[in-house]
């Protein structure tokens, strides 16, 4: 073979390469906490601001209120501006849970059912040729015949036949290789308020469900997209822990180490990991054997409150490889709710790998970003994650000291419990080769973590 033939040949592979993928788009949604009193302050069960924010809040529109869960307009206006920006190669959508406010937990089962099905009636309008693929967070309604009754329009019937029993179900995109795998990690969580835990009948029964469903998966040669409301890591921030106060949503740490087990024996064929619950925009890295093997991707919420963290609501657009699944970017979109002037404004807030100078999306380039980020000489990237974390609520880094920095970098990198608690613990050997000058700051914060546990 000369040169030219070479070069014929290797274009011809790079042209088949790229007329084989196809592209597709799919949105991630996430906690949307509905809250049906938003509007009636006589009642104010979900916004807990405090009176000068209720006045404030009352002049410009409630749903600006950083204090409050979504309010139906909030909601519409996201369900409006995704139908606006709808692409022609829009595939599916990805639902993750807490469709409902914390502040309706003790409300009647059929008050909750209602305030589901009307989301439920907006998104089917919204997205009448896709389908929305629904998971279950802590603050839904668990899965019964009526739930089933209003997503039976989105899931196939083999589908339907775990929900029902469940909450949990595979979607076979069978002219692809693609099948998303759709957890109730509500089975897998903790709190006082839940009869079931990862080792209740129905948490045990997911788990073997999974792992039967991920080794058929691989003999099938298919690639697998794990989708669930909390996943697994920790929470980085330390006044956001009560989010899960009411009833958990966080899964306990056996279960938390359980699933990372599953994903690094199945790292081969999952190729993608969505979840929402945190109310942040970040990610996690899954290692082994020293290497990271796995990705999750956790979306920013929809609705502004968080408790302790508070964030603009978001929404996410990916690009991906419909044949391979195979993700390529996503858009982020933001509402600006504290500067928008009355009008609902929503709009870009960054694209993935452009904002990071990301080449691909993969688990060696996002772990490349990972020590960028937590690189002191250079607070750009740092700045940049925690503007996004925030969903720009703040972009003002100067409340995250290098001790702080280090945190997050050690819920990026470490999803197991323990070996957070460690990298948390011991930041001086993780970084000493880094950032000599910071060590000793970082040495007094491992102190103060130590006293204080
Ligand atoms: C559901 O929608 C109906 C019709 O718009 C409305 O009357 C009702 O108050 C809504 N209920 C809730 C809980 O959102
Ligand atoms: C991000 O990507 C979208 C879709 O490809 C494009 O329309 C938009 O201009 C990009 N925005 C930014 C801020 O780069």
């Amino acid at each position: 073979m000369n040169l030219g033939s070479v070069i014929v040949y290797i274009t011809g592979l790079l042209w088949l390469n790229l007329t084989d993928a196809k592209i597709g788009y799919f949105w991630h949604i996430t906690d949307f906490h509905y809250d049906p009193f938003h509007n009636s302050p006589e009642l104010h069960r979900g916004c807990k601001h405090s009176r000068n924010n209720n006045e404030h809040s009352h002049r410009n529109g409630r749903h600006r209120d950083h204090t409050c869960d979504s309010s139906w307009r909030l909601i519409q206006s996201a369900a409006a501006f995704m139908a606006e920006r709808h692409p022609d190669a829009l595939e599916f959508v990805l639902w993750t849970g807490d469709i409902l406010s914390s502040s309706m937990e003790h409300m009647p089962e059929e008050y909750k059912l209602e305030a589901v099905r009307n989301v439920t009636e907006l998104l089917s309008r919204t997205f009448s040729s896709q389908f929305v693929f629904p998971a279950l967070g802590h603050n839904d309604p668990p899965p019964s015949r009526r739930l089933v009754d209003m997503w039976m329009q989105w899931l196939p019937t083999d589908a339907l036949n775990t929900f029902e029993t469940g909450g949990y179900y595979t979607i076979d995109q069978s002219h692809t290789k693609l099948l998303i795998v759709v957890l109730n990690s509500v089975l897998w969580a903790g709190g006082a308020a839940r009869t079931d835990g990862p080792h209740s009948h129905r948490g045990r029964a997911q788990w073997e469900w999974l792992e039967k469903v991920l080794l058929k998966a691989r003999t099938t040669n298919k690639m697998v997209y794990l989708v669930g409301h909390a996943g697994p890591g920790v929470e980085e921030r330390p006044n956001a822990g009560s989010s899960s106060a009411s009833g958990g949503g966080e899964l306990t740490p056996s279960a938390n180490g359980r699933l990372l087990h599953i994903i690094k024996a199945f790292s081969d064929i999952i190729v993608g990991q969505f979840y929402g619950h945190r109310h942040a925009d970040t990610f996690r890295l899954i290692y082994r054997e020293g290497r990271p093997v796995s990705w999750a991707f956790l979306a920013p919420s929809v609705t502004p409150r968080g408790a302790g963290s508070i964030s603009n609501p978001g929404l996410r657009l990916y690009k991906f490889d419909s044949n391979t699944g195979k993700v390529l970017d996503y858009t982020q979109y933001y509402l600006d709710v504290t500067n928008s002037r009355g009008e609902v404004h929503w709009a870009i807030e960054y694209n993935l790998t452009q904002y990071y100078g990301l080449r691909e999306v993969s688990a060696n380039s996002l772990e490349v970003l990972a020590d960028r980020i937590r690189n002191y000489n250079d607070r750009g990237v740092f700045s940049k994650y925690l503007s996004a974390l925030r969903v720009r609520h703040s972009t003002d880094i100067s409340d995250c000291d290098t001790a702080c920095v280090h945190v997050h970098y050690c819920a990026i990198t470490r999803a197991d419990y323990h070996e957070f608690r460690a990298c948390v613990r011991n930041p001086a050997s993780a970084l000493a080769s880094r950032a000599p000058h910071t060590s000793a700051a970082i040495l007094l914060y491992a102190i103060l973590i130590l006293i204080s546990s």
